[in-house]
């Protein structure tokens, strides 16, 4: 009596763990589990390190970064010239104009480009989109949603005094 060769595995009855013959294999879903999870967590950090910058970058400086006071020598800015300082970690720009001296955040509200003094127009101007701001930190062209925001100032003998 001849009986036909039975492929490996075929005759363990059920309920019975099967014996796979020479090399164990390892089990492809516990591998594609595995591999799933790497997949995830790589994905997770490059997610996150796409993020925080950012994150950073949109949020603005804490208040308390940088000088809370700032001094300048009167006689380090002339009439029709001015000065960028860091004031509470802000740029800060301070004019002497005719009409006295003025001082404002000069984080443009567009946008957020620095804003620099233009002596020939008597108006504050940014360089990245043409904005353009009156002494009065009032918006006289451009794309500019609003007026600079108004930094307090006072001034001594020689001095003055940001953020009095
Ligand atoms: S950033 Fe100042 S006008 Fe656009």
């Amino acid at each position: 009596m001849s009986s036909t060769p039975k492929p490996p595995g075929t005759d363990v009855p059920p309920g019975k763990p099967r014996k796979s013959p020479g090399k164990t294999r390892p089990d492809p879903v516990r591998r594609r589990r595995f591999l799933r999870k790497c997949l995830g967590a790589l994905g997770g950090v490059g997610f996150l390190m796409a993020v925080y910058p950012l994150i950073r970058y949109i949020e603005p400086p804490p208040e308390a970064e940088g000088a809370n006071r700032v001094e300048i020598d009167k006689a380090s800015l002339p009439p029709g010239t001015s000065r960028t300082v860091i004031y509470r970690g802000r740029p800060t720009i301070v004019v002497n104009t005719s009409d006295g001296y003025i001082a404002y955040n000069a984080v443009c509200p567009h946008l957020g480009c620095v804003v620099k003094w233009e002596g020939g127009t008597q108006s504050l101007i940014c360089p990245c989109h043409g904005g353009k701001f009156g002494t009065d930190g009032s918006v006289q062209g451009g794309p500019i949603p609003g007026p600079l925001t108004a930094v307090e100032l006072s001034v001594s003998d020689d001095k003055i005094i940001i953020g009095a």
